[in-house]
């Protein structure tokens, strides 16, 4: 098998040959943000708006940002042409690589700048017509957790408690609310109106979030963007999951007890057939 190529610090390189300096502040503090978009027959899916919530993380983390967002575009153009199809991009800037171990932001670093293709692995059929299991678990995560950041160590852990026990997703909840997914965010429906939470510093705001609240308003799908109590999310008719590679998910199973009627539900399927229009247009073919 060859090597992918990748792009680093504005080369493109067979991903075997790069090779990243023990004290990049991304290694030794998880000092970076990062991307993913999802990529339809060489489209971006909502291209733009994952570079400008990275300039938003950027902002967050004091880090300049070395590139505009046409010219991350163009960045990410030029890797598409050795990966076709559908793929993942994956995208990280980290505040470089300074020459001693500081807590103390460093001043005049060049940003380290990676980014790296592999196959989208979008939902099987199976999981679409079934729907996936979930648990939840107290958020034990820190309070800015609307940065994109590398330092995932709080969501990694979080997902490994789903994942001990074979299920897609952990659900979150902070103070009896809930807040999202380990790498996921999460949609309820009462009585055929649609709630999220709102975004603040406890949830990453999802491009899929927005994507569906857009989608749902043109559908003229009832939605309501609120707190969720973790009440209102055990007595949900519905629950889903949605991100760049989940796309949108029912939940069928929480903490071992049927969501509804333990089926995706009627509105899921609705967002679910809107959301694949939504994909077949961006990619310039007809929906099937
Ligand atoms: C913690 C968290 N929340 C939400 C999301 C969904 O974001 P998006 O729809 O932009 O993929 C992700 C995606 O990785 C995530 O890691």
């Amino acid at each position: 098998m060859t090597t992918p190529i990748a792009h680093f610090n504005g080369q493109l390189l067979p991903l075997d040959k790069i090779f990243i300096s023990p004290l990049d502040r991304g290694f030794i503090f998880g000092d970076g943000v990062y991307e993913v978009i999802p990529v339809y027959e060489g489209a971006m899916l909502r291209g733009r708006e994952h570079f400008e919530r990275l300039q938003r993380s950027m902002d967050e983390i004091r880090l300049d940002n070395p590139h505009t967002v046409d010219q991350w575009m163009g960045v990410v153009d030029k890797l598409l042409e050795h990966h076709p199809g559908n793929q993942s991009v994956y995208i990280q800037v980290t505040r470089g690589v300074p020459p001693k171990r500081d807590h103390v932001l460093p001043k005049g670093l060049r940003p380290t700048v990676f980014m790296m293709c592999y196959p989208l692995a979008s939902p099987s059929k199976e999981q679409v017509e079934n729907g996936v299991t979930c648990i939840t678990a107290r958020d034990f995560r820190w309070e800015k957790c609307h940065i994109k950041s590398t330092s995932l160590l709080g969501n990694v852990l979080a997902r490994q408690l789903s994942a001990d026990v074979g299920a897609t997703e952990t659900i979150m909840l902070r103070d009896g609310m809930l807040t999202e997914a380990s790498a996921s965010n999460v949609f309820v429906v009462k009585d055929g109106v649609v709630a999220a939470p709102p975004s603040d510093n406890l949830i990453l705001l999802g491009i899929t979030y927005d994507l569906l609240v857009q989608l749902a308003n043109e559908g003229a799908v009832r939605l309501d963007i609120r707190p969720v109590t973790e009440a209102q999310l055990r007595g949900a008719d519905e629950v889903w999951l949605t991100s760049s590679t989940k796309e949108v998910l029912a939940v069928t199973t929480l903490d071992g007890k049927p969501v509804g009627s333990g089926k995706p539900g009627p509105l899921f399927r609705r967002m679910h057939a809107l959301f694949q229009e939504h994909k077949a247009r961006i990619r310039g073919t007809v929906a099937a």
